[in-house]
């Protein structure tokens, strides 16, 4: 794994962002620590054997949301690792689900990212180094009945990520987008999912997801989806036409 000197994790607090700074700590990166729970936080902290700074922020609020662009743009003490991976959804069909919160898995998955990743990739280009790990979803390959604002926004990630990978890579700059699938992560109850009918086999732990992910941010891969169950979904679901892509991800949302 490359040693980054300093990461900042959003959504660190629970799941896979918290292994992610783990990882990180373990590997000697310092590390920066983004959520709104900010007691787990500062439990994080105290477990990790390097500078670890907390900052709380509900990345749904755009003042928070500007503390943790300033903190991005803090040059004397850079950071040259971005891990954005706070996210959330909900179950249910689209009209019927609340629409202010649907309004806030947009404001979290894409405002919130959209603005670090885009001040994280300004001071990089200019430092001519550095790394973006964008947390993305299996999802973002579907547009999955019940899940259309939480599919809609890991499209937007997925996209955003490759285009932006090829434009950083001139420039020593690497950006991945990690594509997990099912991960077993406080993640699934905060969504009210029903996760009753989904085999073992398909799931994975947040560690075996932040590894890779990790992994593949250093050696500056686009995509990089966890797992071999979720590699050979993912190439299926993108082989197939529209027509059956639509009736076979149908069938798997029921
Ligand atoms: N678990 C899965 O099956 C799965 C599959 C594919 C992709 N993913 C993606 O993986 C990423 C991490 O999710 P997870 O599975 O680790 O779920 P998780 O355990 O629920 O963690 C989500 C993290 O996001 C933070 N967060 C949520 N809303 C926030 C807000 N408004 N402001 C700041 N932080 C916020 C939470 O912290 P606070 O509550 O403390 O703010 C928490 O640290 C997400 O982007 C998710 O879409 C998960």
């Amino acid at each position: 794994m490359a040693r980054w000197t300093r990461a900042l994790v959003t959504g660190a607090s629970s799941g896979i962002g918290r292994e992610i700074a783990l990882q990180l700590a373990a590997d000697g990166s310092e590390l920066v620590v983004v959520a709104r729970d900010g007691d787990r936080l500062e439990a994080l902290a105290a477990e990790v054997d390097v500078p670890c700074r907390v900052l709380v922020a509900d990345l749904a609020e755009p003042n928070e949301l500007s503390y943790v662009e300033d903190r991005l743009r803090d040059v004397p003490d850079p950071i040259d690792l971005l891990v954005n991976n706070a996210g959330l959804g909900f179950q249910g069909a689209f009209h019927e689900l609340d629409l202010e919160r649907e309004a806030t898995v947009v404001d979290v998955n894409v405002v919130a990212l959209h603005r670090l990743a885009h001040v994280a990739a300004n001071q990089m280009a200019a430092a001519g180094h550095g790394g973006i790990l964008n947390v993305s979803s299996m999802s973002g390959f579907m547009a999955a009945p019940g899940s259309a604002t939480y599919s809609a926004t890991k499209s937007f990630v997925t996209s955003l990520s490759e285009a932006m990978h090829g434009e950083l890579e001139p420039l020593g700059v690497h950006v991945t987008a990690l594509c997990p699938g099912f991960t077993r992560t406080e993640f699934q109850d905060r969504a009210s999912y029903d996760i009753s009918g989904i085999p073992d086999f398909a799931w994975q732990t947040a560690e075996e997801v932040a590894i890779a992910g990790l992994r593949g941010v250093a050696a500056n891969r686009v995509i990089v989806v966890p797992g071999t169950t979720n590699r050979i979904g993912a190439s299926l679901i993108n082989a197939l036409p529209g027509s059956a892509r639509r009736f076979a991800v149908g069938r798997l949302a029921r």
